[in-house]
C-alpha cells in the first residue's frame, strides 16, 4: 500500500503537515465564502415594490377602546442616522463568515412577494427580505450564540399583541421570564400611508383627534413597549418604517417618546431598513429594558417592574394595611408587579401578583395585591374588563367576604391597558377542597346569585383559598370577566345549574 496515495486524514497530516493545513483552509473557505458587510448590504438593496393591485387589497380596522391621546411628549429622534453611520462604519468593510448571500436564493425571495395584498402575506415576504438577512447580521457582529429570534408575539408570552417580536436567545428580566426585547408593528401600507409623512409633525398638530391614524398607531405601539418595559419599537409598512425609543431625562422624568426620520424601502447601504433593524437589534442587546423612573427623586432598581394609573384611575375601597392612602389621588399610586398568575397565549390579558405602595415610599412596606391587565386594544379584554368592575360594583357588599375587595382600577399611564387592582385572596384551589370549604363556596355562589349575578366560570381556579389566621371567610370566588346580571340570563334554571357545576367540582 502506498502511503502517499492514502486519503486518511492522520496519514496525511504525519506526512505533510504544509499540505495538510492549506488543504484544510481553502476548503473550509469554500464552504462558506463571506462577504464584507458593505456588499452585504448592497445584495440586500430592494429596488421594487411588491404590492398587488388596489382591489385586491385588504386590511385589518384599527378599532380599539383606546384613547390615544395618553401618548406622551413625541419628538424627532436626533442624529439617528449619524449614530448608524458611526456604529457600522468599523463593520463596513470587514468580512464575516456568517454573510452569505446566494443571488438565486435572494430573486426567489424578493418575488415571494409579487402581488402582496393581505397582512400575513406581507409578513411572510418580511421575513424573508429583512428578518433573515438581519439575523445574519447580528450574528456576524455579536456571534451566533446570540441567538436572535424573530417570532410571533404568542411566543413571548408578554402583555399585548404587537405583529412581531425579536428576541435574544441568553435569559433576560422579562416579564414572565421572556425575553422580548423590540416590538414591532406592522401595518399594511394602504391602512396606514407612512411614505413620504412627518408623522411627529402629524401627531402634533392633530394631537387631540382621537381618530388620527398616526397618533392611533404610535400610541398602540408605545403601549406595547411601555407595558412591557421595553426602550425601542419599530412601526413599519415595509415601504416606510420608523424606529421609536423611550427616553427619560431631568425634563422629562415620566418619558418621552422619540421618533427616527423616515427610512424608505428603497435607501440603500446605511439608509437602509435592514440597517436601521439590524441597527436597533443590536442597540437592545445591551439596553432593550427601560425600568422609567416614575418619581423624579426616586431611581428604580434594573429590574423593578412598576406601573402606575393613568388619568382615569380612582380608588375604589380603603387599602387595609397601606400606610396614608385615605383621600389620595389613585395617581399616586406605584404597583411593582412581582410573580405572574396568569398570562393568555393572545397576550391580551395578564394577572400577576404585585405590591401596592404610595410614591415615594418604600415597595417594600406596601401591600400584596393581585393585579390584572388588559390590552384594550384587543375587543375581547376590553369588555372583560369594563365587565368586570361592573360587576365588582354590582357585588360590592359582598367585597372582602365571598369575593375579593376591589381596591382601584383605571388605565395604566400609557392608556393602553385596564388595571384591576385586587386584594390578594391566597392560592386557587387545585382540584380538591379543603375541609369544609366546598360549604363555604356554595354559600358564596348563592350570594351571588342573590344579587342577580350569574358567575359563568365555576372551575376550582377560580376558587382561592387563604389559610390566613383571623380569616372568617378563607374563600373567594375570582375571576369575574364572564359573569353578567343580565336578567334573561340570569334565570332560576341558569342559576341552580351553576350550584350543581360548583358541588360536581
Ligand atoms: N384576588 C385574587 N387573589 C388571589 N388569586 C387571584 C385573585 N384573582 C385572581 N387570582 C388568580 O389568578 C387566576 C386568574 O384570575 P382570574 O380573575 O380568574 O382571570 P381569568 O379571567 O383570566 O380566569 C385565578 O385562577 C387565580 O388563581
Ligand atoms: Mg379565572
Amino acid at each position: 500500500m502506498n502511503p502517499v496515495k492514502s486519503t486518511s486524514l492522520k496519514a496525511i497530516s504525519s506526512r505533510s503537515p504544509i499540505a495538510f493545513t492549506s488543504r484544510m483552509i481553502s476548503s473550509r473557505a469554500h464552504a462558506s465564502e463571506g462577504m464584507t458587510l458593505r456588499s452585504f448590504l448592497q445584495k440586500c438593496t430592494i429596488k421594487r415594490l411588491p404590492w398587488g393591485s388596489p382591489e385586491f387589497r385588504s386590511a385589518q380596522r384599527l378599532t380599539s377602546a383606546v384613547n390615544p391621546t395618553y401618548l406622551p411628549e413625541f419628538r424627532v429622534w436626533p442624529d439617528f442616522f449619524a449614530e448608524i453611520d458611526k456604529f457600522f462604519g468599523p463593520y463596513l468593510d470587514k468580512k464575516f463568515d456568517t454573510l452569505i448571500h446566494n443571488d438565486l436564493h435572494w430573486q426567489r425571495a424578493l418575488e415571494s412577494g409579487v402581488g402582496l395584498a393581505d397582512e400575513s402575506r406581507v409578513r411572510d415576504w418580511v421575513m424573508r427580505v429583512l428578518e433573515e438577512p438581519c439575523v445574519q447580521i447580528i450574528e456576524s457582529i455579536h456571534g451566533r450564540r446570540s441567538n436572535p429570534l424573530f417570532r410571533s408575539c404568542s411566543a413571548a408570552v408578554n402583555i399585548g399583541s404587537p405583529d412581531r417580536v425579536l428576541t435574544f436567545g441568553e435569559r433576560g428580566p422579562g416579564i414572565a421570564g421572556a425575553s422580548s426585547r423590540l416590538v414591532i408593528e406592522q401595518e399594511t401600507p394602504w391602512a396606514l400611508p407612512l411614505r413620504g409623512v412627518d408623522i411627529v409633525q402629524q401627531i402634533s398638530k392633530y394631537r387631540e383627534d382621537t381618530r388620527n391614524p398616526y397618533l392611533k398607531s404610535v400610541h398602540r405601539l408605545y403601549g406595547y413597549m411601555s407595558i412591557n418595559f421595553l426602550k425601542y419599537g419599530i412601526l413599519t409598512t415595509v415601504e416606510s418604517t420608523r424606529v421609536l425609543r423611550r427616553v427619560c431625562d431631568d425634563h422629562y422624568p415620566e418619558g418621552i417618546l422619540e421618533c427616527s426620520p423616515e427610512i424608505d424601502i428603497n435607501g440603500e447601504l446605511l439608509r437602509s431598513p435592514l440597517s436601521a433593524l439590524a441597527y436597533v437589534a443590536c442597540l437592545i442587546r445591551k439596553e432593550g429594558y427601560m425600568h422609567m423612573s416614575m418619581d423624579p427623586d426616586r431611581t428604580w432598581p434594573e429590574s423593578t417592574r412598576i406601573i402606575r394609573l393613568g388619568k382615569d384611575g380612582q380608588q375604589v375601597a380603603p387599602i387595609p394595611g397601606l400606610v396614608g392612602n385615605e383621600g389620595l389621588d389613585a395617581r399616586e399610586f406605584r404597583m411593582r408587579l412581582d410573580d405572574v398568575i396568569k398570562g393568555s397565549s393572545s397576550g391580551s390579558k395578564y394577572v400577576t401578583r404585585g405590591t401596592i405602595f404610595v410614591t415615594k415610599t418604600d415597595p417594600n412596606n406596601g401591600v400584596p395585591v393581585v393585579i390584572k391587565i388588559y390590552d384594550l386594544q384587543n375587543p375581547n379584554a376590553a369588555h372583560q374588563y369594563s365587565r368586570e368592575i361592573i360587576m365588582y360594583d354590582r357585588l360590592s357588599p359582598l367585597q372582602g367576604s365571598y369575593i375579593p375587595s376591589l381596591y382601584a382600577h383605571g388605565t395604566d399611564s400609557g392608556g393602553g391597558f385596564g388595571i384591576i387592582v385586587l386584594e390578594d385572596c391566597g392560592e386557587s384551589l387545585q382540584d380538591e377542597w379543603y375541609p369544609d370549604t366546598r360549604e363555604l363556596a356554595r354559600t358564596a355562589l348563592l350570594n351571588i346569585h342573590d344579587r342577580g349575578v350569574l358567575h359563568r366560570d365555576i372551575e376550582f381556579r377560580n376558587i382561592t383559598y387563604s389559610p390566613k389566621d383571623n380569616c372568617l371567610f378563607p374563600i373567594r370566588i375570582v375571576g369575574l370577566g364572564s359573569a353578567t346580571s343580565n336578567p334573561n340570563l340570569v334565570t332560576e334554571d341558569a342559576t341552580s345549574s351553576e350550584l350543581v357545576k360548583l358541588a360536581k367540582l
